[in-house]
């Protein structure tokens, strides 16, 4: 299997400094990188997904590499959907990789010709997750070294209202 698209599926509310750095580094290495906004939450989300997708382009308006999509119900029905086969996930801690673990053999018990392919978040990045995130902005804490520039903007606009 020869692949140069991979799909980087994840809530993405909102989408993190960690989250682009596993991005900008998948361009290194695949042609194209698909990052996937997961509609359905079980968690009380942020943003809504049309505004996690819009913030999303907005961060790669300027990267050809980059497209920007959307998926509800199985990941594994939006990979034979756009007949992609190479699930991309980050990892910060080894906590991380149990779940991981377990996701990535339920997904190719479903789908055998998918792979999924794990890349180590940078360790400057791996104390961060969304909630945190989240968190920081309710309490009017400082969030700019967390995420990229677009996403201060909305949530700031967000905390205006
Ligand atoms: N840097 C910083 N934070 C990161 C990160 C990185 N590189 N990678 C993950 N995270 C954080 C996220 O910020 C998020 O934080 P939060 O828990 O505080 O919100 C957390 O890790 C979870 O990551 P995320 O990718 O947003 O969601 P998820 O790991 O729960 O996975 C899907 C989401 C969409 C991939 C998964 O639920 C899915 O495939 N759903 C569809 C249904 C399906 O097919 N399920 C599979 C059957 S097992």
């Amino acid at each position: 299997m020869t692949q140069d698209t991979a799909v980087y599926p994840g809530f993405f509310d909102p989408f993190t400094l960690g989250h682009l750095n596993i991005v900008e580094r998948a361009t290194q290495v695949f042609h194209q990188v698909i990052v996937v906004v997961a509609e359905d939450s079980p968690k009380k989300s942020m943003f809504l997904p049309e505004e996690r997708m819009r913030i999303i382009k907005e961060i790669f308006k300027n990267s050809k590499k980059v497209k920007v999509d959307c998926f509800n119900g199985l990941l594994v029905n939006y990979l034979r959907k756009t007949n992609t086969k190479i699930l991309l996930r980050g990892i910060r801690t080894v906590s991380d990789f149990e779940y991981e673990y377990q996701m990535a053999l339920a997904n190719k018990t479903m789908a055998d010709d998918v792979e999924t392919l794990f890349m180590m978040t940078e360790g400057k990045y791996s104390f961060l997750s969304s909630t945190i995130i989240k968190e920081i902005a309710r309490l009017g804490g400082d969030i700019t070294p967390m995420v990229p520039p677009e996403v201060v903007k909305w949530v700031n606009k967000r905390y205006e209202t």
